[in-house]
């Protein structure tokens, strides 16, 4: 039985694998999005992928092109026209490819780059996969700071569920802020009704910026590592 950080590892291998020359590439942000930067760098080094560019989805993903040496890869949103694929991990994924994303805040740099690439593909590890979305993890919705407690009322008064504001205790303690200057509320809920519908919804409340609802409309693959080490593509 493979370890999670197994797993992930070889979801981001077999992925950065599949990526060719001469294509813009979204990074997606999170652990497993830094393991398949990881990857696609050493082919770089190695010279087995020629004149690509990368288009960061956070912060992290340009801290990490440094980390690694490659930051000359990067490219900003405003200084391309298309991105070709984009590659991003999830926090849940449901039988029809629906996700929650955005437990590391990225949810808005990610969700306008994946949305805006020709192909959108999730890497994930098995542990990912539930029945409904809202599982194991809450929904995080980035707000306008000084708001956040109306749009918490008026989303719990609309979906039922808890919101609580996301508050870092170790560090800078406070408020998390996003790379946007924002706040994040986590929303406990279990989502029954089709998560696209509830993204909708949700994005128009004054306040909300986005969130971290990634509904499959928008997903083109979704590739998996199980446990066993097998590699699977959702159907
Ligand atoms: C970042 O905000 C998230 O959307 C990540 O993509 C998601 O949390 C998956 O992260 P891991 O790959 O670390 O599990």
């Amino acid at each position: 039985m493979l370890s999670v950080d197994e797993m992930k590892m070889r979801v981001a291998k077999y992925v950065a694998d599949m990526m060719s020359n001469d294509q813009v590439i979204g990074v997606g942000s999170g652990s497993t999005s830094m393991i398949f930067l990881r990857f696609l760098a050493e082919r770089v080094r190695r010279g087995e992928l020629r004149n690509v560019k990368l288009v960061p989805t956070s912060s992290e993903v340009e801290y990490y092109s440094t980390i690694l040496g490659i930051e000359n890869l990067i490219v900003q949103p405003w200084q391309i026209d298309n991105i070709d694929v984009a590659v991003d991990g999830a926090d849940e994924v449901d039988p029809s490819k629906n996700l929650i994303k955005g437990g590391g805040g990225a949810l808005t740099g990610e969700k306008v780059i994946d949305y805006s690439a020709r192909e959108f593909i999730v890497i994930v590890d098995e542990t990912k996969l539930v029945e409904k979305l809202g599982s194991k993890v809450p929904v995080p919705i980035e707000v306008i700071p000084r708001f956040w407690r109306i749009v918490k009322r008026r989303v719990e008064e609309m979906f039922g569920g808890e919101c609580s504001l996301r508050i870092l205790e170790k560090g800078k303690r406070g408020p998390l802020v996003t790379d946007n200057g924002n706040y994040l509320l986590d929303w406990r809920i279990i989502l029954n009704d089709d998560p696209e519908k509830v993204e909708v919804i949700l994005k128009s409340i004054p306040g909300v910026v986005e969130s971290g609802i990634f509904s499959r409309r928008h997903v083109s693959r979704v590739i998996v590592c199980k446990s066993d080490g097998e590699i699977v593509e959702l159907k």
